[in-house]
């Protein structure tokens, strides 16, 4: 049988290696690894851990030999019942009886079906901008044509923020800070405004670019600006005027820029198919990945895992790719059939979420390590060009050339909704 087939090509390896190879090929893999443990090592397992509400366990199981053993430590104690098991036949230990028997999650289910739709007029068709950005504060920032709008996602409010028609400039990205505080607005002409959000007001525009600025990535109160004019500039926005840093190395416009969850490193994606990494001290990149065969727009850093990078191509290209940034090494990639035009991970599971173009506009859900699709969402009628998440990492809103924002839940929190109602959580509860 298909099981004895892998126990076989697992055997000659260390216990721990069973699980990763074991889990890594079959769906229902979990259990059998645990099963294992519990034979060769007596473990003690008897619950089947979830695999859909702790993906974390992927990763901790390739990196961490003795992550199984953590199980245990969660596992709730059902009292044995003396119904008669219908493996006690097997020469099994009663505590792997008492797992075989254990009741298995569904797996989740992420709805086909956006909760909201907005409409987004004169929301641009074009790849090389970044045009939607959600705030800690739970504001949406849009760029439509020459106006920045704000929604609030609690009340549905909307506000203009700023119109540039006035100066004949239209804005081509937007990025909140981390506090949500202010929001920085990358324009065609090439300017770099700073915005405060809640006052409505402009607190400076910086010069330096002779090129729209189409991506905008901050970094505590260092804004980076990527340019059609090839350059990135690194600005500190709080000492009038400036301290700059340029970076160059792209050789065409930079369409992406993400800093890394530890603030160390900054990627950066270009039109010239190029992915860099930066540190915060050089002016030449650390590192050159050149394994895209299109435009690099779309980048995200694992929030789970030091160093892990992920980047998508262009229409040339259209493959995923992950890199070991702090050894230079490139991990899993995949072709996903379509351009990619934007990434970005779960901060709850070890899952991520790609969008794209031609043809069919998608949005896709991955598992990582393993890239299993977790969903497929479709909807929009022009490429998925933007991407956002929501402050509580739950939604992701989408924008596309067809003028409209779409919501939709594609992770959850693996937080179970029994521990909320806890009377040990009382105050979380009054908050
Ligand atoms: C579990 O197995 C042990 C022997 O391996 C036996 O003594 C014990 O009674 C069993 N427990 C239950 C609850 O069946
Ligand atoms: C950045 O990289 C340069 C060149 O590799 C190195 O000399 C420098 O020490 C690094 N700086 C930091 C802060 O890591």
């Amino acid at each position: 049988s298909g099981k004895k087939g892998v126990f076989s090509v697992c055997w000659h390896t260390k216990a721990e290696d069973i699980n990763i190879k074991i889990a890594l090929c079959f769906p229902d893999a979990v259990a059998y690894a645990a099963l294992l443990r519990n034979e060769l090592l007596g473990a003690g397992i008897e619950t089947v851990p979830d695999p859909h509400t702790d993906d974390r366990r992927n990763t901790l199981v390739t990196q961490d030999t003795h992550s199984l053993f953590r199980y245990t430590i969660h596992t709730k104690r059902v009292p044995f019942d003396n119904e008669i098991s219908p493996y006690s036949l097997s020469p099994l230990s009663n505590k792997s009886h008492k797992l075989l028997r254990s009741p298995r999650k569904p797996a989740r289910k992420i709805s086909k079906i956006p909760f909201k739709v907005l409409d987004a007029p004169e929301l641009q068709d074009d790849f090389y901008l970044n045009l939607v950005d959600w705030s800690a504060g739970n504001l949406l920032s849009v760029g439509l044509g020459a106006c920045v709008y704000l929604w609030s996602a609690c009340t549905s409010q909307v506000t203009r923020l700023c119109d540039l028609s006035v100066d004949g400039d239209s804005v081509t990205s937007v990025c909140w800070n981390e506090r949500g505080s202010l929001v920085a607005v990358g324009t065609h002409k090439g300017f770099v405004q700073i915005w405060d959000a809640a006052g409505g007001r402009k607190l400076t525009s910086l010069e330096g670019h002779s090129a729209r600025v189409g991506a905008l990535a901050w970094n505590g109160e260092q804004l980076s600006s990527g340019s059609r004019d090839r350059v990135i500039l690194q600005r500190d926005v709080r000492t009038p005027p400036p301290v700059e840093r340029r970076l160059q190395g792209h050789r065409q416009e930079v369409c992406g820029l993400k800093w890394s969850p530890d603030h160390q490193h900054l990627a950066s994606g270009g039109n010239d198919n190029k992915l860099l990494v930066w540190n915060s001290s050089s002016l030449l990149p650390v590192q050159q990945y050149s394994d895209h065969l299109a435009a690099v727009k779309a980048i995200a850093w694992s929030p789970h895992q030091h160093g892990l990078l992920a980047s998508g191509g262009g229409t040339a290209d259209r493959c995923l790719r992950f890199w070991n940034t702090l050894t230079g090494q490139a991990l899993q990639s995949t072709d996903t059939g379509s351009q990619v035009c934007n990434l970005a991970w779960s901060k709850h599971a070890n899952e991520l979420v790609s969008t794209h173009g031609y043809s069919q506009n998608q949005i896709l859900v991955w598992k990582y390590p393993s890239l299993t699709q977790v969903a497929k969402l479709t909807g929009h009628s022009y490429r998925v060009l933007y991407l956002a998440v929501s402050p509580d990492g739950e939604a992701i809103v989408t924008g596309a050339g067809d003028e409209t924002l779409r919501f939709w839940n594609v992770f959850s929190k693996t937080r179970c909704t029994k521990e909320s109602k806890s009377v040990l959580n009382l105050f979380t509860r009054i908050r």
